[in-house]
Order: C-alpha cells, then sequence, then structure tokens
C-alpha cells in the first residue's frame, strides 16, 4: 500500500508509478482523512510505501496529521519506505517521517527523495514550460531507480539535497505564519464554479455570493486551490500571477 499526499500531481505521478511497477496500490491522504478511515490491513510480504511533498522543509500538516493517526494492522514488519519530492531541498522530512513511523513500530527501511518542479509560487517561477518539462524528465529517470530499489528491497537512507536537522526545524516554525488563509485574494475572473471550494484538502474554502471565501484561519497551504482554478483566479500575495499556474503533465483531471 502506497499513502500519498498530492495537491499538483508530483506525489501522485510517483506514486502510481512505483504502484505500478511494483503491483501495489496507492491511497490518498486527504481521502484517509475525509473519510475518517486510519486502519489498513497489511497483507504478508506487502510493502508499505509513503509519498509526500516537502513544505517549508519539513512536512505538510495534513501529512503529519494522517501519519498520527494511520493504524497498520501486519502480522511481520513491513519493508517501509518514503519517498520526499521537493523543488530545492527535502530539508528535514525524512527524520520527520521516521520518527512517527518508528513509535508505531514501523521504522523506515529506506528513505529516497525526487526533484521535481517547485509549487511555492510565492518565490518560484514555473511558467517556463522546457524547463519544467527538463525538470520532470529527469524526475522520471531519478523514479526508474527508485522503483528499481524498491523492487529489490533495498535499504538506507538515499535521500539527497537534505538540510541538517536545527536548520530546517527552524525554518519549518515559518510554516505557521506562512499558511494564514488572509494571504489569498480572488481576482474578478472567478466565474463562481467551485472546483476550488470541491478540491480543498481541509475544507477550508466555501462558496459565499458565488465566490470563494476562506472560512479557516490556516489550512495546509497545498496552493491546489490556486494551481487548479480553471481561470488562474486564486492568488497569494503578489508574485503568483506572473509565476505562472502547474500540475504534473501526467495528472491533469481535476
Ligand atoms: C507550501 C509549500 C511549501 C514548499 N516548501 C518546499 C521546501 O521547503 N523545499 C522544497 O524543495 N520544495 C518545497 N515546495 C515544493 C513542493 O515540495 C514540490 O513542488 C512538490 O513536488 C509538490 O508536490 P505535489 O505536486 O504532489 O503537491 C513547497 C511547496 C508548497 C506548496
Ligand atoms: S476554482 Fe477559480 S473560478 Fe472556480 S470558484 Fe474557485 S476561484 Fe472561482
Ligand atoms: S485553501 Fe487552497 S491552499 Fe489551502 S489547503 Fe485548501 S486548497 Fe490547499
Amino acid at each position: 500500500m502506497i499513502f500519498y499526499f498530492s495537491a499538483t500531481g508530483n506525489c501522485q505521478h510517483v506514486a502510481t508509478r512505483i504502484a505500478t511497477a511494483t503491483n501495489d496500490e496507492i491511497f490518498s491522504m486527504t481521502d484517509g482523512l475525509k473519510n475518517d478511515l486510519p486502519r489498513f490491513q497489511i497483507k504478508p510480504d506487502e510493502a508499505i510505501g509513503i509519498v509526500a511533498p516537502t513544505y517549508f522543509i519539513g512536512l505538510p500538516t495534513l501529512v503529519r496529521d494522517f501519519l498520527a493517526s494511520l493504524e497498520l494492522i501486519t502480522e511481520q514488519k513491513p519493508y517501509t519506505y518514503f519517498v520526499a519530492t521537493h523543488g530545492t531541498t527535502c530539508g528535514n522530512t525524512g527524520a520527520m517521517v521516521n520518527d512517527v513511523m518508528a513509535a508505531k513500530g514501523f521504522p523506515l527501511d529506506a528513505r529516497y527523495s525526487i526533484k521535481m518542479p517547485d509549487t511555492w509560487t510565492p518565490i518560484f517561477d514555473l511558467t517556463d514550460q522546457a524547463k519544467m518539462k527538463k525538470i520532470n524528465d529527469k524526475a522520471d529517470l531519478l523514479i526508474d531507480a527508485v522503483i528499481d530499489q524498491i523492487k529489490h528491497k533495498a535499504h538506507g537512507d538515499m535521500m539527497k539535497h537534505k538540510t541538517p536537522g536545527f536548520l530546517a526545524r527552524r525554518y519549518y516554525r515559518s510554516y505557521d505564519k506562512q499558511r494564514t488563509t488572509n494571504h489569498f485574494h480572488v481576482e474578478d475572473s472567478c466565474v463562481g464554479c467551485g472546483l476550488c471550494a470541491k478540491q480543498c484538502p481541509v475544507d477550508a474554502i466555501a462558496m459565499q455570493n458565488g465566490k470563494p471565501v476562506w472560512i479557516k484561519e490556516q489550512c495546509v497551504m497545498c496552493l491546489g486551490c490556486l494551481h487548479r482554478c480553471p481561470k488562474f483566479s486564486i492568488q497569494y500575495g503578489q508574485n503568483t500571477k506572473k509565476h505562472g499556474q502547474y500540475r504534473h503533465p501526467n495528472i491533469q483531471e481535476s
């Protein structure tokens, strides 16, 4: 079973490719939390995979919440691995996942990382399509290598571009401020389709008078609403408009 969280498709693409190659199945952490489904019976010889993006050099709050609630029913310790996707650094995510999984009796056997387009568009510019394709093509080669290691049940920390724990922990504290929803604004181009409210993983958006309104002070800040709006009407601060929208090319469904 491969548990994944993905706002813009990178992790869904990684999880899907691993599942296809290893004859496994994928399960969305968002669905698990929304439908209160934390218990999983793991078959003998089945591996446990966790695939998640890096946020502020640590884990998205949703991933933390899902892993904290996760209950695995097994007869023996399964091969357990984590794959982080990231744009620049996977930070301290391996240690964060290992801490929570080890406390449940499932320490990570292997840790991997894949560099992909960085969806934090308040800073990063994703408008150069050729550059994005190049990054995703390179990522696919890295995924091939990770699949090979997973098939051989490789052990060890194979993560690249990490950040030392003490620095990562300090930077991760800024996530709390950045995930305040009053950073968002909606432009007049919004047609009131309601997709943003429907797709928000933590129901932080409600439609009021035909426009999205953030009804929670904080959210996961996955930027799924911004990147998937059909009119690109949702913006965060001043820079996101010029930095463009992104979804992984293989995961285009709304
Ligand atoms: C709120 C937020 C914070 C992010 N922080 C980091 C980071 O600290 N380091 C990094 O390399 N990438 C960071 N990213 C980029 C994502 O980890 C990366 O683009 C990931 O592949 C997105 O996965 P997804 O498409 O499955 O949602 C961040 C993205 C978001 C939305
Ligand atoms: S997805 Fe975009 S167009 Fe649709 S309601 Fe939300 S902001 Fe408006
Ligand atoms: S409001 Fe937007 S950024 Fe925040 S969790 Fe929902 S979809 Fe993600």
